[in-house]
């Protein structure tokens, strides 16, 4: 949908008055093995801090984080000198309570350090629904969390993710019970209306053409989101009246490229995970309904589905009925089949 683009655009605007640290947590070393866990987190968030420090060559704080070092008696392997900045390399015995007080208390002490050249510090914590991962330790991390960041000043947080409307860590974030209940604003990213991508594509792609009804079946086949916009778009070809028609059969045979990551994505799910997708390719079904295609109790089934919600491959429909999430998946599924008379399983 363009959320970190639209972040990336906010820390580039807003850069000159603030110091903007930005983390991806999908790029946490400790989650990409498998194992997010605090310290991991806090090692990566104290590293984008000193990036930012560096970048904006803001009054060297070195030596106090040196002494906070020694006072927190944090244990230190090494501590690694990046142009006048020194990052600790953390020993793994390091107390993790001492860690973390250091590096929340820290974008409230860069402030304060430096507020007559800056008017805050936000820290954009992306993909967020990595958190997720922490298990059973996430909701103590989150109250943990809290309980330093309620009393900064000048300090700003911004977390961003995809995660189905219903997946609880809404609420434990931002619910009324929440750890940061009544202090989130939260902000959906729309996507782009039929008028943006309009405007867009006339100023960035002047030799794409559609008739009137051309381009509305471009936009129902991208609905408006910012990457199937692009990828469509230049795939599409240039200086023809594209008709409905011709849009219509380009789409087919752009599909392998507009699910590209989606076709990733795909590959990783278990095979009991797959077929409750193609279960859903026909029609949205009751839970039970699932459960009965699969000869099987629903119960059974809470695992996978969970598991789709959280990956955003299923939503919950009002009526309550599980459908997939992703129109562009459901295309792509459905071509495979149509021309390999197999859906694209995995092999077990
Ligand atoms: N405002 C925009 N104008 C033009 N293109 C955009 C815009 N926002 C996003 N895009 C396009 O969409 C692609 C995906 O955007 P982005 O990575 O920001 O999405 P995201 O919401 O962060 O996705 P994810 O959930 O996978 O993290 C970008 O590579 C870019 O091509
Ligand atoms: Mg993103």
């Amino acid at each position: 949908m363009g959320k970190t683009a639209l972040l990336k655009k906010i820390k580039k605007e807003l850069e000159e008055e603030y110091l903007i640290a930005y983390v991806d947590l999908t790029q946490n070393y400790t989650y990409q093995i498998g194992n997010l866990n605090k310290n991991g987190l806090m090692e990566q968030f104290f590293n984008s801090w000193i990036i930012e420090l560096n970048e904006k060559k803001l009054n060297p704080i070195a030596q106090k984080i040196k002494k906070v070092i020694k006072t927190k008696k944090i244990k230190l392997s090494d501590i690694m000198d990046v142009s006048g900045y020194p990052v600790p390399i953390l020993e793994s015995e390091t107390n993790p309570k001492e860690l973390l007080d250091f590096v929340i208390e820290l974008p409230q002490k860069i402030y304060d350090k430096n507020k007559d050249k800056i008017k805050g510090v936000i820290f954009i914590i992306d993909e967020f629904q990595a958190l997720n991962d922490l298990g059973k330790n996430l909701k103590s991390f989150l109250w943990f969390f809290r309980s330093y960041i309620q009393n900064q000043k000048n300090v700003a947080y911004i977390f961003s993710g995809s995660v189905n409307s219903n997946d609880s860590i809404i609420d434990k974030i931002a619910g009324p019970k929440g750890a940061f209940g009544g202090r989130v604003l939260s902000v959906k990213i729309e996507p782009f209306s039929k008028e943006t991508v309009k405007t867009y594509l006339n100023k960035g792609l002047t030799n794409l053409k559609f008739s009137n009804d051309g381009f509305e079946r471009f936009y129902k086949c991208t609905k408006g989101i910012p990457h199937y916009v692009n990828t469509f778009a230049k795939l599409l070809t240039k200086d023809t009246l594209l008709t409905e028609e011709m849009v219509k059969n380009e789409f087919i045979n752009c599909l392998p490229f507009l699910a590209d990551q989606l076709k990733q994505k795909w590959g990783g799910l278990t095979l009991r995970e797959q077929k409750i997708i193609i279960c859903l390719l026909e029609k949205p079904l009751k839970r039970k309904e699932i459960g009965d295609k699969f000869n099987q109790k629903s119960s059974s089934l809470s695992a996978p589905l969970n598991k789709l919600l959280n990956d955003g491959f299923l939503e919950i429909q009002e009526d309550g009925k599980y459908a997939i999430n992703e129109h562009i998946l459901k295309e792509w599924l459905k071509q495979e089949y149509k021309y390999k008379g197999v859906f694209p399983y995995r092999s077990e």
